[in-house]
């Protein structure tokens, strides 16, 4: 009984996670013929990090460890000589000098490429950590070659300020009119955290260190939007340098250590001041970004990657800010994330709003209620603050200044709800565009999942539906970077051994008209001959017949005119299935399992027998097989319907016959036997187009348990005992049907629980034993105590490797109780004797 109880909680906390789940509609297995991903990878080279697409989308920029490339997209797959490459390595003494110092000369004395940016029409600009020794170069387009000096050796330039030390360290750089804007740390110890802008001849600033303006922050990015214009508009304002990152939320005192996301800004036109604040911004300000949950508030704190979509010019104030979040908190399995979306209009309403004020001696944060000063500190020169005869920030009051140093956080947050959560999921990427379908415009997003899938998905009305999972990277590692090539329609993804292409879409997977709809794909169309792509713009200028439903995917609608034109062929069902039908001869009273693959995972399965549906006398094991036992009733046509939104496709065709009369047997009982096996079931109806990684996982699980149950027990008991058994398993999962999810929630232990080829249950729940992917961190334990305490909590988030920070909190799963009420409520936790909903 005990046991059995174990079991049901551990299904019905697997059940709930599973309901908050989004499946992708469709997955594609790697390699998958139908989703060709092209694949980049050179000997010796690892770490590709760091992307740039050139202005023509003609060329990728690759920085790896040690090296750069120069990939021609059209022929992206072709071997490496016909790609330009450039090694850059740090120099001996700078190696023996990391050495020295300590650090791991295998590991962190090398130079790991961390910046690659467009600097004018012929040079782009570089910086690597180059052994513990940031350096930043100069490179030459047209040979691709870096610039050297009269006695050819390369120009290099202290990168200090610029680039991190620490290979692992997050940073972030932008050029904007040929001046570099990063955020970075600035010290060997990696300590003193730094946005900093920098160009030769002009004035350099930083952030104030002994102000606490950053603390330990993990930057993801940066943006720069023209808020100057139009030119000549009556407000004025400046361009502005947007960064974002995470850091320790020191505003809540309540939480040692809680981590915050966090949006900052400076003006372009900063100076710094003349006597206070001399080389240091005078513009720096932040916000807290938040992205909770709208049922239980559970925050989704750490920032992992952010996507602005902006549509540049005078329009920018329709930008839109999409950050991918996971939280320090665990939520039940193996991780969780979400995406979140901030509109230009909530970031500046915060920026405008109230500030917040530190007591530097207590180190509390406070509301700052008192009016605010004239100019407002931190906003940019306008033409208000022009007519107050102050046109630069060397002119600015000494009090303004003087108030900023302790009120450059602002009070009230930029808040949103997620647009998508995943309790299984951990995104680590973003890419966002824009597509223009026959009717509207969409948002697609491309997310990437910390084990190198791909999740494309289209938002409708605030929702966000998946179109298709994509298997990148063979080894399961994390996405680094992702990179729209919007001119060719390519996208391109990065993990530490390789570096992937693949067509943001393929139409003609969708074979007919229903699929072609239900896919919500903005990118396709179905032309009433094939589900062709519209993007970029079809070479056929007549679309005019052409059909998309992406907010109703109503095939009814749409698909009915084919039934109509053509009467005589049955639509939907493939040719060569109808008069043709898989042959299984049945031996009384042996076990035969029919398979059915779907076509999408948002399917469910009609098995048809004889022109009837099946009744619950038949069995249908979870993942879709039926099974059948041999006997005269159970011969005849059974078919396989993939049912979606009110469009059917037959998917598999059986003809059972029985063994006795026919003698001349093609087909093997042995190989019927063994279905279980998952690529059996590929061959049995291979016009399955997709694989769910679980769903064949899970085929193979409990097909061969069954198996090996149903031998023993053959063995042991005979017939009859097997058919008691088959009818003891099938009352027992009635019955667990009824206790688990009454009412409405029936169908979820349906569906697939995740895609993961993983199974979730071989992971911990608090998941700390899941192995690294990456390397040790044995570099930062040297350093400092201070920065492991703070520092690594980012990191051990961001690299999945463990949930330790969880451990030391109270919302622990193990430390608390499940309580899962009959009405399919979520669970709620207890902690001690407050309750907290379904913080899991
Ligand atoms: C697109 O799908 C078709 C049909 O499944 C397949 O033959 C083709 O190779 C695919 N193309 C790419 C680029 O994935
Ligand atoms: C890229 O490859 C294509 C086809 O191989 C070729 O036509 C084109 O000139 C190449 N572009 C560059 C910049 O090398
Ligand atoms: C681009 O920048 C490099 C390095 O500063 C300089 O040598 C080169 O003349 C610049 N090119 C143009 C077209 O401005
Ligand atoms: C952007 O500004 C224009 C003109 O200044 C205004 O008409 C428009 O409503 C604004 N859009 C948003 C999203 O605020
Ligand atoms: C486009 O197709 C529509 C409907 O099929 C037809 O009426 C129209 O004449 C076509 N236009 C052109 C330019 O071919
Ligand atoms: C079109 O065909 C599908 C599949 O055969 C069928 O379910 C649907 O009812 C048909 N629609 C009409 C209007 O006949
Ligand atoms: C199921 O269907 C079979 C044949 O169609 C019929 O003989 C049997 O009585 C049905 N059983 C139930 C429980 O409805
Ligand atoms: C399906 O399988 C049959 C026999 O196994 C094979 O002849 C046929 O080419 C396959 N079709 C596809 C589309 O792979």
């Amino acid at each position: 009984m005990g046991l059995r109880e174990t079991l049901l909680a551990l299904i019905s906390v697997r059940l709930f996670l599973a309901a908050a789940e989004v499946i992708p509609r469709v997955s594609f297995h790697y390699g998958s013929s139908d989703r060709l991903v092209k694949w980049f990878e050179a000997e010796g080279a690892s770490h590709y990090t760091t992307l740039l697409l050139s202005a023509d989308g003609e060329t990728l920029y690759l920085g790896a460890r040690e090296t750069l490339f120069a990939l021609n997209s059209s022929s992206f797959e072709s071997s490496r000589h016909q790609h330009s490459h450039l090694s850059w390595k740090a120099s001996e003494d700078k190696k023996k000098e990391c050495a020295f110092k300590g650090k791991d000369s295998e590991r962190d004395c090398q130079n790991y490429v961390k910046i690659l940016l467009q600097l004018n029409a012929t040079h782009l600009y570089t910086c690597g950590t180059y052994a513990f020794s940031p350096s930043c170069a100069y490179i030459n387009i047209q040979d691709f070659s870096l610039e050297k000096d009269s006695a050819g050796n390369p120009i290099l330039e202290d990168g200090k300020g610029r680039c991190p030390f620490d290979p692992d360290y997050k940073s972030t750089a932008i050029m904007v009119d040929g001046e570099l804007y990063a955020g970075t740390v600035s010290n060997f110890q990696g300590n003193e955290p730094i946005i900093f802008k920098s160009q030769e001849s002009r004035i350099s600033l930083k952030t104030e260190n002994s102000l606490n303006w950053l603390q330990d922050p993990a930057f993801v990015g940066s943006a720069y939007i023209q808020e100057s214009l139009p030119t000549g508009n009556a407000v004025g304002d400046d361009d502005k340098i947007y960064f974002f990152f995470s850091e320790t939320g020191k505003e809540f005192d309540f939480f040692e250590n809680t981590i915050v996301s966090r949006i900052a800004r400076v003006c372009k036109g900063d100076l710094g001041g003349e006597r206070v604040l001399q080389r240091r911004w005078t513009t720096f300000l932040k916000a807290q970004l938040l992205c909770s949950s709208p049922d239980d508030g559970f925050p989704f704190n750490v920032l992992q990657d952010m996507f602005v979509l902006t549509p540049g010019g005078e329009h920018w104030n329709s930008t839109v800010f999409y950050g991918v979040f996971t939280s320090q908190w665990s939520k039940g399995g193996p991780g969780s994330s979400a995406v979140c979306e901030f509109t230009m209009n909530d970031v500046q309403r915060a920026f405008s709003g109230l500030y917040k004020e530190v007591n530097r001696e207590t180190q509390q944060w406070y509301t700052y209620t008192n009016p605010a000063l004239e100019p407002r500190p931190g906003a940019c020169i306008t033409n208000s603050v022009r007519r107050m005869k102050i046109t630069s920030s060397l002119q600015m009051p000494d009090r303004v200044l003087n108030f900023i140093k302790d009120h450059f956080l602002m009070d009230s947050a930029v808040r949103s709800k997620p647009l998508l959560l995943q309790t299984r999921i951990r995104y680590q990427q973003i890419s966002v565009q824009k597509v223009k379908g026959l009717k509207k415009v969409y948002s697609v997003l491309f997310l990437g999942t910390d084990d190198g899938r791909l999740h494309k998905a289209v938002i409708v009305n605030r929702k966000v539906h998946i179109i298709e999972e994509l298997r990148l990277f063979k080894d399961k590692l994390p996405v680094q970077k992702l990179l729209l090539n919007p001119r060719q329609g390519l996208l391109y993804a990065s993990s530490y051994s390789a570096v992937v292409q693949v067509p943001v879409s393929n139409c003609s997977t969708y074979k007919s008209c229903g699929e072609c709809i239900l896919a919500r794909d903005p990118y396709c169309a179905w032309s009433g001959k094939a589900c062709r792509n519209i993007y970029p713009y079809p070479a056929e200028p007549n679309v005019s017949h052409w059909i998309q439903d992406i907010e109703e995917a109503d095939t009814e609608k749409h698909c009915r005119r084919e039934n109509i034109t053509i009467p005589n062929r049955k639509v939907n069902r493939p040719a060569a299935e109808d008069t043709q039908c898989q042959k299984i001869w049945l031996q009384p009273n042996v076990v035969s399992a029919l398979p059915c693959k779907l076509l999408s995972n948002l399917a469910s399965r009609r098995w048809v027998h004889n022109g009837e549906k099946i009744n619950t006398s038949y069995l249908v094991m979870p993942d879709g097989n039926l099974i059948l036992v041999g006997s005269p009733e159970r011969l005849g046509l059974y078919e396989c319907w993939s049912v979606e939104g009110g469009f059917q496709k037959l998917m598999a065709n059986y003809c059972v016959g029985s063994e006795k009369a026919v003698k001349t047997v093609t087909l093997k009982l042995d190989t019927v036997k063994t279905i279980p096996d998952g690529a059996y079931v590929d061959r049995i109806s291979n016009m399955s187009k997709s694989i769910s990684p679980f769903e064949s996982h899970l085929e193979k699980r409990t097909g061969k348990t069954y198996w090996n149950e149903f031998l023993i027990m053959s063995i042991l008991f005979g017939v009859a005992v097997v058919i008691l058994g088959l009818f003891l398993l099938y009352k027992h999962r009635d019955g667990m049907k009824t206790f688990l999810k009454p009412g409405e929630c029936t169908d979820v232990q349906h569906k697939k629980p995740g895609k993961s080829g993983t199974p979730a249950e071989s992971r911990p729940l608090t998941g700390n034993n899941i192995p690294s992917t990456l390397s040790d961190h044995k570099g930062y334990q040297t350093l400092n105590d201070n920065y492991i305490i703070s520092t690594p909590l980012h990191d051990a988030l961001v690299n999945s490797k463990s949930f330790l920070p969880s451990e030391k909190r109270p919302l622990n799963f193990m430390d608390t109780h499940v309580e899962v009420s009959p009405t399919c409520q979520r669970p709620r936790v207890r902690l001690g004797s407050e309750i907290r909903d379904s913080v899991v």
